[in-house]
């Protein structure tokens, strides 16, 4: 029997999902994002679907351009509004059990002290469930204006988080001694001063002197994740991830990325497998195949070029509005996001798309996108190919309408995944890192390079 797959459902806070602007559906109830009881009822249908985990993508950014808004966005919905995960978290943790939650933050917007706080904190009260995303931003320019800072070029900014998280990392690890924590009401001793420390991290770009004020929490440091494909963000993934999320697309393609994420880990001294690699993918299923493509052009329907093309301008700075529909994308790099160009510069020896495919291509696939459509049985023969000609650990599901897509996936989909054993039927382990590396493997293995910032270790 083959091995169950990590399967982690994609969301925004905000009315729509990664393809098109499905809100305007009848049956959809994703304008009820800013309802506390809209989430907790979508994280518990996860967590009795036995889902691995909810990731809440997140950025300070928005679609527009040379300091303008795009009106299709604000019109569709598309990237306007987004609201802020982190406070959700909270709640959503008090209503599920098993469920993990992984919520992105930027490492060019707060000091990154405050960020292994909160994440510090989000650990005890998830119990372990919690995830870090850590990204250099998509829409960086947005963001940069937003907080009155100039935008830092790409590459750099990736220079930057690898210090960013060596702050974090020292906090976590390197603070409290695993048994600081006394709770002795008899001798009224709540921790050992002599097992928590002081920790000073002078970086390139980051430096503190102080202590992670928290208790060690279950995992110490969240489960760190990364999601940007190019070649300096597969580098940092090597480096540091546990988990990565990627864009679909052609198996080849998706193929190669992987392979790229797992020979980064080998020459930054970690086992090919210290990755968990997930790809970003849509799955339209029904009873019946005719069905399951109605569904999807129904979906399509409520994907305009516009729209598509504000997303793409505010990750890449690229208007694919404004260029030769029958020539390829001219320019070869941007210090904005560059997955979502590189994409499209042609590879394997082939020709680079034209403009008008492109749009074309990101109005049907968004951000993220595999698409899988079919009867339950289709679906999961593709995933299978998928998997095998692409070696991903799993999937990150992209939302379309809000529930009756995941309804379908649930009822539909996962029980024929089960029975091929793609897919989970019970929850092991507590934590979020259990759930993906094993039971027993709570905090940071000793190939991760945070193992070493541990303090007192032989103690
Ligand atoms: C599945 C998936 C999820 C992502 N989630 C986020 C996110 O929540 N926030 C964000 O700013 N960027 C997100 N990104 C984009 C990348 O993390 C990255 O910030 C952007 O592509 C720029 O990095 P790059 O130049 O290495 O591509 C996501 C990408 C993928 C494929």
């Amino acid at each position: 029997m083959s091995s169950p797959l990590v399967f982690g459902i994609f969301q925004y806070i905000g009315p729509n999902g990664t393809v098109g602007s499905a809100w305007q559906s009848p049956r959809d109830e994703s304008a009820n994002f800013t309802k506390l009881a809209h989430w907790t009822a979508l994280a518990r249908k996860f967590e009795d679907a036995k889902l691995d985990f909810l990731f809440l993508a997140d950025s300070y950014g928005f679609p527009a351009l040379d300091g303008e808004l795009l009106p299709a966005s604000v019109r569709e919905g598309r990237g306007i509004p987004h609201g802020d995960p982190m406070p959700l978290i909270s709640a959503l943790a008090a209503v599920t059990e098993k469920l993990g939650y992984i919520l992105t933050t930027s490492t060019t917007v707060e000091p990154p002290a405050a960020n292994a706080r909160r994440f510090a904190t989000l650990d005890h009260f998830t119990d372990g469930r919690i995830g870090w995303n850590i990204v250099t931003g998509s829409s960086g320019a947005t963001v940069a204006a937003l907080m009155g800072k100039e935008l830092i070029a790409h590459d750099l900014r990736y220079d930057m988080a690898d210090d960013y998280l060596d702050v974090n990392l020292t906090l976590w690890e390197g603070s409290w001694e695993d048994d600081a924590l006394v709770l002795d009401k008899e001798s009224a001793v709540y921790a050992d001063p002599a097992k928590v420390h002081m920790v000073h991290h002078e970086g390139p770009y980051f430096r503190t002197d102080g202590i992670l004020n928290l208790p060690p929490s279950p995992q110490r440091t969240p489960l760190l994740v990364q999601a940007g494909a190019s070649g300096r963000g597969r580098q940092f993934a090597g480096r540091n991830a546990e988990a990565v999320f990627v864009g679909g697309g052609e198996p080849a393609t998706v193929a190669r990325t992987i392979a790229g994420i797992r020979e980064s880990a080998v020459a930054a001294g970690r086992p090919a497998d210290a990755i968990k690699v997930m790809v970003g993918a849509l799955f339209i299923t029904a009873p019946t195949s005719e069905e399951a493509w109605a569904k999807h052009a129904e979906m399509l329907a409520m994907s305009t070029d516009e729209g598509a093309a504000a997303i793409y301008a505010g990750n890449t700075g690229v208007d694919l509005l404004a260029l030769d529909p029958d020539k390829p994308i001219a320019q070869k790099s941007t210090e904005l996001g560059q997955s979502n160009l590189e994409r499209y510069l042609g590879a394997d020896g082939k020709p680079a798309p034209l403009v008008r495919d492109i749009l074309e291509n990101f109005r049907r696939t968004g951000i993220n996108g595999s698409v899988f459509v079919g009867a339950p049985e289709e679906v999961a023969d593709q995933i299978e190919e998928f998997v095998a000609a692409t070696g991903a650990d799993g999937f990150l599901i992209q939302p379309h309408l809000v529930p009756e897509t995941y309804d379908d996936l649930i009822d539909l989909l996962l029980p024929v995944l089960r029975d091929r054993g793609l897919a989970r039927h019970e929850y092991e382990g507590d934590t979020l890192r259990e759930r993906l590396f094993g039971v027993g493997c709570t905090q940071l293995p000793e190939t991760h390079r945070g193992y070493d910032f541990r303090v007192g270790r032989s103690a």
